[in-house]
């Protein structure tokens, strides 16, 4: 990219800006901007002038800065409207997009970004959309040096920096980690917002072109170091977290597969096996989420089965996710842990013989995951690729925030940002 992307106006714009996960990305940027007065230059963007005021009015209340209102430009862009995301772009060198569901609104931004020269990063969970970004634009991107930063949220940002880091801490070759995700709430439990619930829902109602889409990749199986993983049956009591314990569906094992990979053939590291699991509490617990699950899977296969689920999130996610979304109390009053147990061959020990002889468990834990950690994560991505672009990949891509980040401080920043990444054990 040439110089004159960097004499833009603005070193971020915050794409989707009155969406109900756009509204915190707006106060955090605000927040950011605020400890060096002067240095972020940001705006919103948006389809609707009324709603991004509003968004900017609330902002500037809550966080008693009246500034917001009069200081900050306001972009009009539409996802349809190929010529507003063009003039978005080329205001900005950053843009967080906060427009989902992917699937259906952001192949025109990123393509908008890739060819007006703008950096992007999104909270995209997924992995249909973000591998298929992989697929259609790294070539795209790397020539025009525009880096696209897929699910730079909650989803995958533990995940991800999560597995990096233990591998740093881990004194000898990692070569296997399995995590264990737990969200805990207070008495009025949380809840997602109804966007995430459609991702989720047409996600798994195209689960299936996930399949031919990696077969287009042609990718050789990663090689498997160590001993290999003895798989979990699909319910399993894990006594790690003391509590039953589920396959993480959402797009963690896709994003960390692909860092893994990346690292591999980029930077000749040895891959990790990885699986992704959830904790869902005790065996009533288990028999509702079967029973919800056997419901949701038969329902997304027809298009009045999706009708329904997407009407009624409320009813079909047992209060797990609604058109109005986590109150601020529940938001509040929830937090994640992500627990990783991983194992290897200490210093000086060959991973081609025996069993691992290592072990490590280190934690993620933070804030309410959707948005708080997630506008936590998406904000200090955006300003970790706009303040260490030489320690990013050489090359413009689309990448994982593993590929992208490793080099460079993100979860040092983290730390600072409602994501705390820590050492429990090693033996
Ligand atoms: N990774 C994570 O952990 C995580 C966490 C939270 C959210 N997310 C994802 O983030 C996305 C947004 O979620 P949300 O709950 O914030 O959704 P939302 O409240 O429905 O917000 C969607 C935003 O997109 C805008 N939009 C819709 N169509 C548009 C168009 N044609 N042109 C321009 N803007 C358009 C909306 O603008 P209007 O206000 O004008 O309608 C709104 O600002 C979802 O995909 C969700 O899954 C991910």
């Amino acid at each position: 990219m040439t110089d004159a992307a960097f004499a833009r106006p603005y070193h971020i714009i915050v794409f989707g800006a009155s969406g109900f996960t756009g509204q915190f990305v707006v106060e955090e940027v605000a927040r950011c901007a605020a400890e060096s007065p002067g240095s972020l230059q940001w705006a919103v963007a948006g389809r609707s002038r009324q709603r991004l005021e509003a968004v900017l009015r609330r902002a500037a209340g809550k966080l008693s800065m009246p500034e917001l209102r009069t200081d900050v430009e306001i972009i009009i862009a539409d996802v349809s409207i190929e010529e507003s995301l063009a003039v978005m772009c080329q205001q900005g060198q950053v843009i967080l997009n906060c427009v989902g569901p992917y699937r259906f609104y952001g192949e025109p931004v990123v393509k908008a970004c890739i060819e007006n020269g703008a950096h992007y990063v999104d909270i995209c969970g997924e992995p249909q959309f973000l591998e298929r970004m992989q697929l259609e634009y790294h070539a795209k991107a790397s020539e025009r040096g525009v880096y696209v930063i897929g699910s730079c949220g909650f989803d995958s940002i533990p995940a991800d920096l999560g597995i990096l880091y233990t591998q740093k801490q881990f004194k000898g070759t990692l070569t296997a980690v399995e995590s264990f995700l737990v969200i805990s709430s207070g008495s009025e439990g949380s809840s997602g917002h109804d966007a995430t619930w459609q991702s989720a829902v047409y996600g798994f109602a195209d689960s299936g072109s996930l399949r031919q889409l990696r077969k287009k990749f042609g990718h050789k199986p990663l090689p498997v170091l160590g001993a290999k993983v003895k798989k979990r049956g699909f319910v399993s009591f894990s006594k790690e977290i003391e509590q039953y314990a589920i396959p993480f569906m959402g797009s963690d094992p896709s994003v960390v597969k692909r860092t893994q990979r990346f690292l591999y053939e980029e930077e000749h590291q040895s891959p990790i096996q990885y699986s992704a699991f959830v904790g869902v509490g005790g065996l009533f617990s288990v028999v509702k989420f079967f029973c919800g699950g056997l419901l949701f899977g038969f329902l997304v296969k027809f298009s009045f089965g999706r009708k329904l689920l997407t009407t009624f999130p409320r009813f079909f996610s047992f209060g797990l996710f609604s058109k109005a979304g986590p109150t601020e109390k529940q938001i509040e009053n929830t937090c994640f842990s992500m627990t990783f147990f991983g194992e290897g061959y200490s210093e000086g020990t060959d991973p081609s013989q025996g069993r691992p002889n290592s072990k490590i468990c280190t934690q993620v834990i933070g804030a309410e995951p959707g948005y708080v950690a997630t506008v936590s994560a998406i904000v200090q991505a955006g300003v970790t690729l706009l303040n260490e672009k030489h320690s990013l990949p050489k090359r413009g891509g689309v990448y994982t925030p593993g590929a992208a980040f490793y080099k460079t401080s993100l979860i040092h920043r983290l730390q600072n940002h409602s994501i705390k990444f820590s050492v429990r054990s090693y033996q």
